[in-house]
């Protein structure tokens, strides 16, 4: 009788301790299985007189069937608890944010494989530039005045003997010099993404913004080359129904100069937008419906960039016979032509730049 009451109190401590399934199982086991601590005691019934084995009989299956209601209860608990703790299916899950490249990124990788396509080489050259390569090599000596037009961030370092002054790159036409010089020799067909860096702050400038410049040098290169490449780039990158024109214009670095101004998305071309939309589709033909000025931009054109042939001069100071080689060059804002194009919808650049989530996740 002894035995059974510390085999109650031992059960009784052990089973405090269970926390999980696994191990009240392995307690059922070591108590109710054939060769378990109960049936252990049912063999000392062998020294007992009858009477003392009936009692003894019963006392056994009183505690069996204590031990083995208490298992139960102890397991309908531990399945309840776990029930509570189990994932509730019907909760709305947590989304896990997807990351993606800055929309500025993203238009540098479409103008790379644009170019790409054509043979064109995509090349990077340094940020922090010496002034030869900006501006000297380009044909615009220290004294000019188109070096005013050049807002420049001059970096606080001692001035190099043959490169003058250290400065952040105010424009990608530096990649020209520096191409020419990594070659050596034409044919030269590249095109230079990088950042770019003037002093200014507004709805249509940052300090730091990026240009992609095209540049082509080989013999008997012409303004036909740097319209059709031009033209090419505009419908790959706007569309087909994009339209170009070449007005003359000024740089140090061309002759001929060139803007290239492309139609305009708003109303297609024409400078006008009509009232009323559902009269046709083509604008052309639009002419007796009532118009409003376009206000984006001027009589149907909008500014892409510059452009021209390459000056004599440039091709000489980086060591490549004029005679010999013509070529053409041109240079564009990136973040320019990606507000530019159709549906961006982004009226101030500065936008790209404040990292405000709530406006770069929407690209
Ligand atoms: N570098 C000029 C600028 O930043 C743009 C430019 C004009 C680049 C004419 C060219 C070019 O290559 O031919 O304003």
């Amino acid at each position: 009788m002894k035995d059974l009451k510390t085999t109650r109190e031992k059960f009784q401590v052990k089973l405090t301790s269970i926390v999980s399934l696994p191990q009240l199982e392995l307690l059922k086991l070591e108590y109710l299985s054939r060769n378990g601590i109960v049936n252990e005691l049912l063999k000392d019934m062998k020294s007992l007189s009858i009477d003392e084995r009936k009692i003894y009989g019963q006392q056994i299956n009183k505690l069996k069937d204590e031990i083995a209601k208490q298992l139960d209860s102890t397991q309908k608990k531990l399945i309840s608890s776990l029930n509570q703790s189990k994932y509730d299916v019907t909760l709305p899950g947590n989304m896990r944010k997807n990351g993606s490249l800055h929309v500025v990124s993203y238009a540098i990788e479409e103008i790379s494989k644009i170019f790409e396509k054509i043979g064109f080489i995509r090349m990077s050259y340094p940020e922090v530039e010496w002034d030869w390569y900006s501006f000297e090599a380009l044909n615009m000596p220290s004294n000019h005045p188109a070096r005013d037009d050049f807002e420049t961030f001059y970096i606080d370092h001692p001035e190099n003997k043959e490169f003058g002054k250290m400065l952040l790159t105010p424009h990608t036409s530096s990649g020209q010099p520096r191409e020419m010089m990594r070659l050596g020799k034409p044919p030269i067909r590249m095109i230079n993404i990088a950042k770019t860096y003037r002093p200014n702050w507004d709805v249509s400038h940052t300090p730091m913004f990026h240009q992609f410049e095209g540049f082509c040098v080989d013999k008997k290169i012409n303004i036909t080359h740097l319209k059709g490449t031009i033209n090419y780039f505009v419908k790959e990158f706007f569309g087909e129904n994009r339209e170009i024109r070449l007005r003359p214009f000024h740089f140090q670095f061309t002759e001929p100069s060139f803007e290239i101004d492309i139609t305009c998305d708003i109303c297609d071309g024409t400078g006008y937008i009509f009232k009323d939309e559902l009269q046709t589709k083509n604008a052309k033909s639009r002419s007796f419906a009532e118009k409003i000025k376009c206000k984006l931009c001027k009589q149907g054109w909008l500014e892409l960039g510059g452009s021209g042939m390459v000056h004599p001069n440039i091709l000489k100071f980086s060591g490549i016979n004029p005679d010999e080689y013509t070529g053409w060059a041109f240079g564009f804002g990136v973040e320019r032509v990606m507000m530019m194009k159709t549906g961006v919808g982004l009226n101030d650049i500065r936008l790209l730049y404040e990292g405000d989530i709530r406006v770069l996740e929407q690209f």
